[in-house]
C-alpha cells in the first residue's frame, strides 16, 4: 500500500480508537514522502533527529486561500484558518528564533517552578470538588464530570481569569481546538465562527491585559504584562495568551481521560496506583509514551535535509509523528505493553527540542492529582464501553466521553 493511502488511514476518524497497527506499518519506511510533497517520520530515531535540527521550521505556510485539494493533509497545511492565525496572532509555537527564544524565554520567566507547584493545592481542591459532586451517582461520564473542566480552571487561575469568565473560556477553548485540528470542517460557515471566536477572545484578552496593567496580580499575565520586554508587544501577549489556554487545555483533558481509560483496561496497575500513589509520576510518563494526548506536528524543511535514507527537500513539509516514535520497537521493548516500570522512557509525549513543551510540569502535576484521586475515591470503577467514542481529531486525540460504572465515592 503506497504511503500516502497509509498516512490518510491515520487521518481517518474511524481508525481513531486504535491507530497503532497503523503507525506500525508507517514505521517500515521512516521518512515516507506523501504524493503530495510532504513527508511522514514515524520511527524514533528519524523524529529525535529532527526535533533538534535548526533546519526545522515552525512558522506557517505563507497565507493562502486555496480551494481545498482533497487530500486531507494538504488541505490541514493550507488551510486559511491557520494562516490567519499564524498571521495574525502568531504566537511562540509557529515561531522560529530569533522570536521564538525571546517570547519563550518571557513564557518562561514567568511559568516557574514555585508558581506551578503553588498550584498544587488548587488542583486537588478542584479535583476534590469534581468527584465529590458525583456522590450518589452510579456512573460518571469522566470528560463532562473531571477532565474538562480541570484544565480550564487551573488556566485561568495561572493566568488570572476571574472566576466568573471561566464558562466563557471554557467556550472558547472547546471552538479553538477542534477549529485547529488537521479534519476540522472547513467550510466558511465554520471558517467565521473561528475567526469570530479568535476575535472575541483576542478582544477579551485585550481588555484583561489592559487590567493587569494598571492593577498587577500575583497572576502570570500581570507578570508578562508589566515587564518592560522588548520585543513582546500587546499582540503578542494576546497570542501567547491564547496559544497557553489552547495548548494547555485539550492535551490535559486527554492525558487524564487516557490515562484513566488505560489503567481501567489495566485493573492491575490501577490497583497498584491506588495502593501505592508514590507511583504517579512513572504511572504519567508511561501513558505519556503509550497514549499521548498530541500524536503529531508538522514543520517545514529550511534545508534539504539527509535522514534515514531520505533527502527531504527545502520547502517541502513534515509530519513528525510523535505517537509512532513512542511505539518504536528500535527504541523500546515490548513497546506495544504498558508498563509504568521501564526505566528508559524517552518518549515524545511533550515534543522535544525548540518547542519542548512549557507546560510539561503543570500537566504532570495536573494528571497525578486526578489520577491517583479517581483511583482511590471511585469504588469499583468499570468501564461502560470499550472502546469509547473518540473525537474526529488526529492530532489531539482523544475519548469524546469515558462512561465509567461505579460503586459509590
Ligand atoms: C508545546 C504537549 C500541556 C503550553 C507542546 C508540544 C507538545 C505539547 C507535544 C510541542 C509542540 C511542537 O513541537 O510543535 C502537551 C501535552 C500536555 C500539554 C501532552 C498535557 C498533557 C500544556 C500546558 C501548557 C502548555 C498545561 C500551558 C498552560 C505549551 C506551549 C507550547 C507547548 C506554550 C509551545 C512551546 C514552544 O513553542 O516553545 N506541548 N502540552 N502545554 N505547550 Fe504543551
Amino acid at each position: 500500500m503506497p504511503e500516502d493511502a497509509l498516512f490518510a488511514e491515520v487521518l481517518d476518524p474511524g481508525n481513531r480508537a486504535d491507530p497503532y497497527p497503523i503507525y506500525a506499518r508507517l514505521r517500515r519506511t521512516p521518512v515516507a514522502r506523501q504524493r503530495d510533497g510532504a513527508y511522514v517520520v514515524s520511527t524514533h530515531a528519524a523524529i529525535r533527529s529532527l526535533l533538534f535540527d535548526p533546519r526545522l521550521s515552525s512558522e506557517d505556510l505563507p497565507p493562502s486561500r486555496r480551494p481545498r485539494t482533497g487530500n486531507p493533509l494538504k488541505d490541514w497545511l493550507l488551510n486559511p484558518i491557520r494562516n490567519r492565525v499564524a498571521n495574525a496572532h502568531r504566537p511562540l509555537i509557529f515561531r522560529d528564533p530569533p522570536e521564538h527564544d525571546t517570547l519563550r524565554g518571557f513564557v518562561m520567566s514567568e511559568f516557574t517552578i514555585a508558581r506551578v507547584n503553588g498550584l498544587h493545592g488548587r488542583v486537588a481542591a478542584l479535583v476534590d470538588g469534581l468527584i465529590e459532586a458525583c456522590r450518589g451517582r452510579d456512573t460518571v461520564c469522566l470528560v463532562d464530570d473531571l477532565s474538562y473542566p480541570l484544565p480550564v480552571a487551573v488556566i485561568c487561575d495561572l493566568l488570572g481569569v476571574p472566576e466568573q469568565d471561566e464558562p466563557q473560556f471554557h467556550a472558547w477553548a472547546t471552538r479553538l481546538a477542534t477549529a485547529l485540528e488537521p479534519d476540522a470542517r472547513r467550510d466558511e460557515e465554520a471558517r467565521r465562527e473561528t475567526v469570530a471566536t479568535f476575535d472575541a477572545i483576542a478582544d477579551y484578552m485585550r481588555a484583561l491585559i489592559r487590567r493587569k496593567r494598571r492593577q498587577p496580580g500575583d497572576d502570570m499575565l500581570s507578570g508578562l504584562a508589566r515587564r518592560d520586554r522588548p520585543g513582546m508587544g500587546e499582540v503578542d501577549l494576546i497570542a501567547t495568551a491564547v496559544l497557553l489556554l489552547v495548548a494547555g487545555h485539550e492535551t490535559t483533558v486527554n492525558l487524564i481521560t487516557n490515562g484513566m481509560l488505560t489503567l481501567l483496561r489495566h485493573p492491575d496497575e490501577l490497583g497498584r496506583l491506588r495502593a501505592d500513589p508514590e507511583r504517579a509520576p512513572q504511572v504519567i510518563e508511561e501513558l505519556l509514551r503509550y497514549e499521548p494526548p498530541v500524536h503529531f506536528r508538522t514543520r517545514k524543511a529550511l534545508g534539504d535535509i539527509a535522514v534515514a535514507g531520505t533527502t527531504i527537500p527545502k520547502g517541502a513539509p513534515i509530519v513528525l509523528l510523535f505517537a509512532a516514535g513512542n511505539r518504536d520497537p528500535e527504541r523500546f521493548p515490548e513497546p506495544d505493553r504498558f508498563d509504568p516500570d521501564r526505566t528508559d522512557i524517552q518518549h515524545f509525549g511533550f515534543g522535544g527540542g525548540l518547542h519542548y513543551c512549557v507546560g510539561a510540569p503543570l500537566a504532570r502535576i495536573e494528571a497525578e492529582i486526578a489520577l491517583v484521586a479517581l483511583c482511590r475515591r471511585l469504588r469499583d470503577p468499570r468501564l461502560l464501553a470499550d472502546p469509547p467514542p473518540y473525537r474526529p481529531g488526529a492530532s489531539l486525540r482523544g475519548p469524546e466521553n469515558l462512561g465509567i460504572r461505579i460503586g459509590g465515592i
